[in-house]
């Protein structure tokens, strides 16, 4: 494994459903604008178990609950960009 750090999107229906659909284009489109492909390793998870506190993304070690398209900007901006 690389040094990249891992961004997994909870794709579990629950999840997806209640907006991890959309959430999925706003953290393509912010690692794209940002240039993060070399440092960041994004891809989709099954549930995580959590979903009555979904929508789930996971951030390195950090879980982020009741995620949406809009604050999942202000989550990667404090965890990508050190
Ligand atoms: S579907 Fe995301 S935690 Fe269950």
């Amino acid at each position: 494994m690389s040094d990249k750090k891992e961004v997994i999107i909870c794709l579990g229906s629950s999840c997806f459903a209640r907006g991890n659909k959309k959430t999925v284009q706003a953290i393509t489109t912010y690692i794209k604008e940002h240039n993060l492909n070399d440092l960041v390793y994004f891809h989709g998870g099954h549930c995580f178990g959590l979903c009555d506190k979904g929508p789930i993304v996971k951030v390195g070690k950090t879980l982020f609950e009741d995620v949406d398209p809009i604050n999942v900007l202000d989550v990667l901006a404090k965890e990508l960009e050190e």
